[in-house]
């Protein structure tokens, strides 16, 4: 054990010393789990080095000789448009064009994508520019023409689904669409050539047109579990010396991680109560 850990111990022990003399919660905690926390300790109280072995989110390619492929969120210029941090997209054509594969997006809905997805090369997302009305005996957008047609229209007269929402972890297959209104959970996977019309559950397979369900990844237990994980808003450390896990499937692990997480945000909570500052 270096300098570091006995620096924990000192600040675990100056916390014992305070937690004593109050009445909140954690002590127990702290006892049980002496050695984690003198671990978190000394990463919350001295913050962690960073080795930067591992990709920029910031960067717009994803490998600097892999022009096919981009950090999503950092070529968005439409407001409408959100992604988040290592979202990418494929496209053998311009994957720099991504924002025209948003089509028929100028009724100011969102489009909202996770983390760490993964989109593949002919991707479309139709916004709700896309709805003709279907109740009337006409489907015509009379709205578009020139003249007196337009005026006797709004643009709130056509349908609006709402807002596509894409989870974080989520792997969009090749020439795969998905309509106005469809929200996909985290984890799921869209299958190649997929219209999606309806919502994903999480940790879900689903495939063909209109896209239907083909198997859930994991079982219920194993899903809420990930829910709960949300390893996506991990700091990138962490997550960069948890890649085995991530792309392995080990249930004690997880159990393991999950525990763990739970002693983290306790002792995090302990130490706000003990007046100490988090730097993580
Ligand atoms: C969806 C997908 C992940 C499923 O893979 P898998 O788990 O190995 O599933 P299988 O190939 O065993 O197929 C399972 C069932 O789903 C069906 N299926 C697979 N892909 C499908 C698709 N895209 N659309 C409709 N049904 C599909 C299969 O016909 C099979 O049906 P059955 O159970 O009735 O026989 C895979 O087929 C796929 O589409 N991958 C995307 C590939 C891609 O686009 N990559 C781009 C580069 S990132």
């Amino acid at each position: 054990m270096g300098g570091g850990i006995f620096g924990g111990g000192e600040l675990l022990n100056r916390g014992l010393e305070k937690k004593s003399q109050s009445n909140i919660l954690g002590i127990d905690i702290i006892i049980k789990y002496g050695i984690i926390n003198c671990e978190i300790l000394i990463k919350l109280s001295l913050g962690q080095e960073f080795s930067m072995n591992y990709p920029n989110k910031d960067d717009i390619y994803f490998h600097p000789e892999l022009k096919e492929v981009i950090f999503l969120k950092n070529i968005i210029t439409d407001p409408n448009i959100s992604v988040g941090d290592y979202t990418y997209h494929h496209s053998f054509d311009d994957p720099l064009a991504f924002e025209k594969h948003v089509r028929y997006n100028f009724m100011n809905d969102k489009l909202i994508i996770g983390k760490f997805c993964a989109i593949a090369h002919g991707i479309r997302f139709l916004m709700n520019g896309a709805n003709h009305k279907t109740e009337g005996f006409s489907t015509y957008p009379f709205l578009i023409c020139p003249g007196s047609w337009s005026e006797k229209m709004s643009l709130e007269d056509l349908p609006n689904k709402g807002n596509i929402t894409i989870g974080n972890d989520v792997w969009l297959g090749m020439n795969v669409t998905i309509m106005s209104g469809v929200t996909i959970g985290d984890g799921a996977i869209v299958g190649t050539r997929s219209l999606v019309t309806k919502d994903v559950p999480p940790y879900t397979v689903v495939g063909g047109n209109p896209a239907t369900i083909i198997r859930q990844r994991f079982s219920d237990k194993v899903i809420a579990q990930l829910l709960e994980l949300k390893w996506w808003d991990w700091d990138i450390q962490k997550i960069t010396d948890n890649i085995p896990f991530l792309f392995n499937y080990d249930e004690e692990k997880l159990q393991e991680l999950i525990d763990r997480e739970n002693v983290i945000s306790l002792t995090k909570k302990v130490l706000q109560e003990l007046g100490f500052n988090s730097h993580s």
